[in-house]
């Protein structure tokens, strides 16, 4: 088996917001630490860095992953989003993003861009939550602030936006007439 040293450098490139990005990392190097460190996106936060507070959640391939328990190395080729990614920088903020402004469900913000992403990846999978799975889904993500009623409030309502767009532009069925009607 190929032997490598601790502290020796990799080129990691993965597709960071849907840009293309490298840089040289240890191969012990965190995939949180990666982003922040090697590639400038300081959005993605670091708290516990043990897999426990979510702070520093973002998707990789889709898919809402904790980047404290990941190696830079592990996302090499993957495609990786964060909160930066959610609306572009001079656009507006994303449905959920604003729901979230809307309900003050964020105070300091800490742990605002791993429930962001964490949301983000759940509405996709689960268009109609109750609040009991939103308060579900959420219990992975620690919140010193807002008590995560707001919180709730503002995925429930992005959902129930959603839904009712999705309804809007559905084509309308037709009514069905019998050949047999004169
Ligand atoms: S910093 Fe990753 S889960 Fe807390
Ligand atoms: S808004 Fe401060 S920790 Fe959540």
């Amino acid at each position: 088996m190929k032997q490598i040293a601790r502290d020796s450098l990799h080129t990691v490139r993965l597709q960071l917001n849907g840009v293309e990005r490298g840089a040289p990392c240890a191969s012990r190097t965190l995939l949180s630490d990666f982003l922040r460190e090697g590639l400038g996106a300081t959005g993605t936060h670091v708290g516990c860095e043990h897999g426990v507070c979510g702070a520093c959640t973002v998707q990789i391939d889709g898919v809402a992953q904790r980047s404290c328990m990941t190696l830079a190395v592990q996302a090499e080729g993957r495609r990786v989003d964060t909160v930066e990614g959610l609306c572009a920088a001079d656009g507006p903020l994303s449905d959920l993003q604003a729901a979230f402004q809307r309900h003050h469900a964020l105070q300091c913000g800490f742990c605002t861009a791993g429930i962001l992403m964490s949301c983000d990846d759940y509405l996709r999978r689960r268009p109609d939550p109750t609040e009991a799975e939103v308060r579900e889904m959420l219990s992975g993500h620690l919140c010193r602030c807002t008590g995560y009623t707001p919180i709730v409030r503002a995925v429930l309502e992005t959902a129930a936006q959603r839904r009712a767009a999705t309804d809007a532009s559905a084509p309308s069925e037709s009514p069905v007439t019998s050949s047999t009607e004169s």
